[in-house]
């Protein structure tokens, strides 16, 4: 048994669905939420920056928190840290978040499929090797969207939300596009809007569910041996970069989700 805390990482908002969606089936899990709002956004920085950024920002968790796995719950950081973690921290396990591309593409019918991120996302998508050549992939980065969702989500109206995504679809409809990836970890706030406005011509894939799925393996494997104590007393922190004090927005999203709010210097 092994009661240490899972990680989840990304520059703002963005991995807070994911952390919920875990912990629906793990709830005897401890997790701490980081948000690294001082860097907030990654999109436009270059791989370097991000990597360099991912390496200082876990070596300060780790002196802090003896963390048991590190979900990055963040396409963009995933792509450019994922692997120089990796190999700067040998002993942990990681999860990183990459698009949605393999389910999309065995659903795909037209032989082109999009994809919705961040400028640094869409730059590096092709280096991934996530398909297997049989279908086009049509890029289009979304940093307005980025912003969007991690300032105005919770204020913003139904009409603002399905405004802001109907010019992406149009792009994508435009391309004779079938499948659409959210391959940027904040798009999961407006999910609802992108199903009831692309749906069914265009489907939309995420990766919450593999990405729950692959931690629950890592957890699982050795007869569990990483799994917490059922009874165990858990703990839940949202933990914030920066000085600045968290405003009520911040505040409040981690009361919602009842967890403690606290900075990352105050641990
Ligand atoms: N949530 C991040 C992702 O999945 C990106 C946000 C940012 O630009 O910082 O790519």
């Amino acid at each position: 048994m092994d009661n240490r805390p899972v990680l989840f990482l990304d520059s703002g908002i963005g991995g807070i669905p994911y952390c919920r969606d875990f912990l629906k089936r793990n709830a005897q899990e401890t997790v701490y939420y980081i948000a690294d709002r001082e860097n907030f956004p990654y999109g436009p920085r270059s791989k370097e920056e991000i990597a360099s950024i991912l390496i200082s920002l876990t070596k300060e968790l780790l002196n802090k928190i003896s963390a048991k796995l590190v979900v990055i719950a963040c396409n963009t950081a995933s792509i450019s840290a994922l692997s120089p973690l990796r190999q700067k921290f040998p002993q942990l396990l990681f999860v990183g978040t990459v698009p949605a591309i393999k389910p999309a593409v065995s659903a795909c019918k037209s032989g082109k499929i999009g994809v919705l991120g961040t400028e640094r996302t869409i730059q590096d998508i092709r280096t991934l090797n996530l398909e297997d050549g049989s279908c086009e992939i049509f890029g289009v980065s979304a940093p307005e969207l980025v912003e969007f969702v991690e300032k105005s989500i919770d204020s913003a109206s139904e009409n603002e939300k399905t405004d802001i995504i109907r010019k992406y679809i149009d792009i994508f409809r435009e391309q004779g596009i079938d499948t659409l990836v959210l391959g940027c970890t904040h798009f999961l706030y407006l999910i609802e809007e992108f199903r009831r406005e692309a749906e069914p011509e265009i489907k939309i894939f995420d990766s919450l569910e593999g990405i729950t799925n692959r931690i629950e393996f890592l957890l699982n494997e050795n007869d569990g041996a990483l799994r917490a104590q059922k009874d165990c007393a858990h703990d839940r922190k949202f933990i914030l970069t920066g000085t600045q004090p968290p405003g009520p927005s911040w505040t409040n999203r981690a009361k919602v989700s009842g967890f403690d709010l606290c900075l990352i210097n105050e641990l």
